[in-house]
Order: structure tokens, then C-alpha cells, then sequence
């Protein structure tokens, strides 16, 4: 398998296709919605997508949050992140994750990520109960709720609640 991570190239073509990739992944429109959603409202900080034997196989956003006390740089929130069934469970998801935190650490913009997801899968690329660092959110996410510092110091002072991007209150 040739795998290239990369940006999103916000082409018409690829705009669409990610979103077709989100409907497959999820089998069902509401990712993809979501993903539309928070284009048109400005809240897309980082989408990236992995490419395989020619074409893209895997994509996921990342759009702001907002935390209820403290701190500098804008934090994020991990969501959503499909990969194809058909190329699922060969290592997509864990390599398009991995290298777009990579990403987002070099550049050093935004202090953390919060992800609501299986800690299973999720710890292995860092992530932590965000309750350690006494972060709540607001579906009741236990310790499915999980963070991570994209800097060092990225967790210093952040506490309370929080909140997606308005577009994930139509997400069931
Ligand atoms: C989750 C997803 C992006 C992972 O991508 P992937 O390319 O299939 O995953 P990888 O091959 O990198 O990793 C596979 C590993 O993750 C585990 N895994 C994959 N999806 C999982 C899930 N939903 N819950 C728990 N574990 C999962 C597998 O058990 C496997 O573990 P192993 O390496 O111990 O066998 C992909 O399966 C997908 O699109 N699923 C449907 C949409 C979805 O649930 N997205 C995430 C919402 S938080």
C-alpha cells in the first residue's frame, strides 16, 4: 500500500470526497454534515487526509473549543476521523492521527486536544482522561473524554467545562 498524510487540499473535488469518506466511515450523513457544518461556519482549524493507492481513504478535522477557565492558544477538538471500511484496520487511522497531531504540535499554535473517543485507541497517541486535568465535557464522556497538551504547558491553568463548536449541537 503506497499511504501518503497530507493537508486537505480544499479543492471542490476533495471537499466533497472527504465528506463522502465521513458518510462511508460512519454509515450515515450526520459526520459528514457535521464536517459541511463547521466549514461554512469558519470553525475547520485542521483537516488532513490520507491518501492510498491514488486515492483518499481517510480524513479528520479538527475544530476549536472552547474551556470553560484559562490559558493561551486556542484549543481543539479531535472530530471526526473516518476511515474507509474497506481500508479500515490497517493502520490509516492510527498513521493520520499520528501525523497530524505531529502537525499541529510543530506549529505550535494551539495548546491542547481534547478527543471523545474509545481511550483504547486514543491513548496510544498520547491522550489522557481530560478529568486528570480537570476537564469535563459536556456529553457525560467519563473517561472516553481525553486530552492532550500540544505544547509544553498546554494544560497549565485550563479547567472546567468544555464546550464543541456550535456545530456539533445538531450532532446526535
Ligand atoms: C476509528 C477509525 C478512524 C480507525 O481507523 P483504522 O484505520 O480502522 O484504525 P487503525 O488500523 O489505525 O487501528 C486499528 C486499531 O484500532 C482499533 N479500533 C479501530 N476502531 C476502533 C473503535 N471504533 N473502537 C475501538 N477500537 C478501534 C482496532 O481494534 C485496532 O486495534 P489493534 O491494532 O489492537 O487491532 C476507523 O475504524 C473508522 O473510520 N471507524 C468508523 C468511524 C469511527 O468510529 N470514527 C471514530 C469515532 S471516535
Amino acid at each position: 500500500m503506497n499511504l501518503i498524510l497530507r493537508p486537505l487540499q480544499a479543492t471542490a473535488q476533495e471537499l466533497a470526497t472527504t465528506l463522502a469518506v465521513e458518510r462511508a466511515a460512519f454509515g450515515r450523513d450526520d459526520e459528514a454534515d457535521l464536517v459541511q457544518r463547521l466549514r461554512e461556519a469558519g470553525d475547520s482549524r485542521a483537516e488532513w487526509v490520507a491518501e492510498a493507492d491514488g486515492g483518499i481513504v481517510g480524513h479528520v478535522l479538527y475544530s476549536p473549543v472552547r474551556i470553560e477557565h484559562g490559558g493561551d492558544g486556542e484549543p481543539l477538538g479531535l472530530a471526526p476521523v473516518g476511515v474507509l471500511p474497506a481500508w479500515q484496520r490497517r493502520g490509516i487511522g492510527h498513521a493520520l492521527i499520528e501525523a497530524s497531531l505531529g502537525a499541529l504540535r510543530e506549529a505550535g499554535r494551539h495548546s491542547l486536544v481534547v478527543v471523545l473517543g474509545e481511550p483504547g485507541y486514543y491513548t496510544r497517541f498520547g491522550f489522557a482522561p481530560a478529568a486528570r486535568s480537570g476537564l469535563h465535557d459536556t456529553y457525560d464522556g467519563g473517561d472516553a473524554f481525553m486530552a492532550q497538551a500540544l505544547r509544553p504547558g498546554g494544560l497549565d491553568g485550563r479547567h472546567g467545562r468544555v464546550d464543541y463548536a456550535p456545530a456539533f449541537d445538531l450532532l446526535t
